[in-house]
This record gives C-alpha cells, sequence and structure tokens, in this order.
C-alpha cells in the first residue's frame, strides 16, 4: 500500500522535473534579441558584482566556484555553459520572473540594478576573456586631524599621478568606528574640488564608556588600499554614571552593594526554600515508616 503511494509520487515528481529543468525553461519571444543597455566596463562589473552578492550569492555562489546551494533544480553557477548560454534579454526575463527557488527580482531590484547583475554575470562567460582591461589602480592618500572641538574629522586627500602629488577632488571617503569585533561605517563624505572635507561626528553616536572612538578613513576599490586611522577621538565625557544591564554583565568591581546583596538574598532565600521542602519529605517518610503497623 504505502509502496504504491511512494512510487506513484516519485512517478509524478519525475513527470514535473523536465518541466522545470534547466534547459526548457521557456522564455517569451520578445526578450530573446533584447541587449543589455548598461555598457561592460570595470565600473559597472563593480557595481553588478555589489548587486550579486547582495542577492544572488547566497544560492549561486562565488562565480566559478561551482559552490551554489544543493537546491533541486540547482541554482547554475554565473560561470557556467548553462548561465552564459542564455542571451541578455532571456537571463533579464529569468532573473525578472523567477521559477521554482529561484526568486523573482522584478519588485526587489529596479531595471537597471538587473542590467548591472547581468554585466557583471556576463564577466565570466569565455567569450569575453579579455575585453575587460583591468584598470591599474590609483594611488591615493589621506590625511586627517580631530577638528572643532572634537565635532568634526577634518579629511585631505591626495592622489599621485606620475610623480606629480594632486588633490584629490569629488571622491568618496568611508568613514569607520572601530569595533570590538570589525569596523562599522559610520558615514560616508565626499572631498570637494581641493580634495578637503569635513565629517561631522554625528551627536547621537554610540560609544564605548570612555567616551573615545577611534575612526577609520578609506577610498574605494578604484585605490590601492589605503586607510588612515584617527584614534582616541573624545567624542563624548566619559561614562562615570553607571547602567544597570552592564553592571549585571560586567566585573564585579563595579558592582553596587545593594545590587550584590539583592543577588546573595535571592540565592539564600531559594535554597533555604529548596532545603525546608526536602526537609519535609524526611519527615513525611520518617512518619510513613513509623506508622507502619
Ligand atoms: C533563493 C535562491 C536563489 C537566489 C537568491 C537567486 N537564485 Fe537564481 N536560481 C536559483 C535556482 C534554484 C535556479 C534554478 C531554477 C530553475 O531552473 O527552475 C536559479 C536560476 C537562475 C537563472 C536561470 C539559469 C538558467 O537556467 O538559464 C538565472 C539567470 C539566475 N538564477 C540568476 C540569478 C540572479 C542574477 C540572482 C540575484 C539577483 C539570483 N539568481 C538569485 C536560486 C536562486
Amino acid at each position: 500500500m504505502n509502496k504504491t503511494i511512494i512510487a506513484g509520487i516519485t512517478i509524478w515528481l519525475a513527470g514535473l522535473y523536465p518541466a522545470f529543468g534547466a534547459d526548457t525553461w521557456p522564455v517569451p519571444e520578445e526578450y530573446n534579441a533584447m541587449v543589455n543597455p548598461v555598457e561592460f566596463n570595470n565600473q559597472n562589473v563593480r557595481a553588478g558584482r555589489d548587486i550579486y552578492d547582495k542577492n544572488c550569492k547566497s544560492c549561486h555562489g562565488d562565480p566559478g566556484n561551482y559552490n551554489a546551494l544543493p537546491l533541486v533544480p540547482p541554482p547554475p553557477d554565473a560561470s557556467s555553459e548553462i548561465m552564459q548560454a542564455n542571451s541578455d534579454g532571456q537571463l533579464f526575463y529569468k532573473i525578472n520572473i523567477g521559477r521554482a527557488a529561484m526568486p523573482q527580482f522584478e519588485t526587489t531590484l529596479s531595471s537597471d540594478d538587473i542590467w548591472r547583475v547581468i554585466t557583471y554575470i556576463r564577466k565570466f562567460d569565455p567569450r569575453n576573456v579579455g575585453k575587460l582591461v583591468e584598470e591599474a589602480l590609483r594611488k591615493g592618500k589621506i590625511y586627517a586631524l580631530v577638528g572643532n572641538n572634537n565635532s568634526t574629522i577634518d579629511i585631505v586627500a591626495e592622489e599621485e599621478v606620475m610623480d606629480n602629488t594632486i588633490p584629490l577632488s569629488n571622491t568618496i571617503i568611508f568613514v569607520r568606528a572601530r569595533k570590538t569585533f570589525g569596523n562599522l561605517l559610520v558615514g560616508s563624505i565626499t572631498t570637494d574640488e581641493n580634495g578637503r572635507a569635513s565629517y561631522v561626528i554625528p551627536p547621537d553616536m554610540k560609544v564605548k564608556s570612555d567616551g573615545q572612538v577611534d575612526f577609520i578613513l578609506s577610498l574605494n576599490d578604484d585605490f590601492e588600499p589605503v586607510i588612515f586611522s584617527v584614534s582616541g577621538v573624545q567624542v563624548k565625557q566619559p561614562n562615570t554614571s553607571v547602567e544597570l544591564p552592564r553592571v549585571l554583565w560586567s566585573t564585579n568591581d563595579r558592582t553596587q552593594v545593594w545590587l550584590l546583596f539583592t543577588y546573595f538574598a535571592a540565592l539564600i532565600g531559594g535554597w533555604a526554600v529548596i532545603g525546608y521542602v526536602i526537609l519535609q519529605i524526611f519527615k513525611l517518610a520518617r512518619l510513613g515508616r513509623n506508622n507502619k503497623p
């Protein structure tokens, strides 16, 4: 009986599978000849990579590594033949509409962003090898000082161009705050035509109890990796008042006496009740034994 049902389901699923097989994903005629309007260059490929890393990588894996999630049907690797056999328009349609475990991105990504992802996928098309001339990374430098009563970080950025140093104008500087686990992006700011920028430290910034923050400044990946740190900026007054949740979890020497007292009172009280109950049980047992006829 059970075997018949299982066999039935298996046959049914097997019949269903070809309908969802990778080679038979039908695409409406009008998409086939559509051409990606996004130019194939480093900047667009980088933009596409950022979108891919956020929205696609969790299932499709790192392109070329064939480390996609083991779903049925499987998400093809971006560099695979299955993926690259699609025309631009076919990719556009499939990403917009989705199928089975593949989500539709029509409502979550703009058309422009979907075309950028396709530009990134095309980076792994064997026919495109050598077409993308890797630009040499630019050489930037950042300097910074704390300004204006510890309320700003004043930044000067320069670029080395053929043995000359020129101001690095209209360029984004990323500002991060050092945390115990990694660095938190707290803002970004664009330099003016003189390569200067002034980052205003947010007044409501979360700080450690000493009120200090280490700021780390960096450029985007058009540049050779460069960072500049401004350490120990006294963003707020050191915090001397004691917050309750911190006390509970931090070391004993900052614990307040009333808290310790309450804690031990509760502890002793609890054990006293348990001890009393056990005592009563023993008494009952003894009574029971003594009263046996
Ligand atoms: C939740 C997992 C998941 C996510 C996230 C995901 N995909 Fe997919 N994708 C799949 C699966 C599974 C398939 C196979 C679907 C099928 O063949 O029915 C697939 C198939 C595809 C195909 C069709 C390949 C073919 O058969 O021709 C393309 C193109 C594609 N995905 C691109 C993307 C892009 C681009 C993103 C991000 C914007 C993305 N996918 C995000 C799971 C996912």
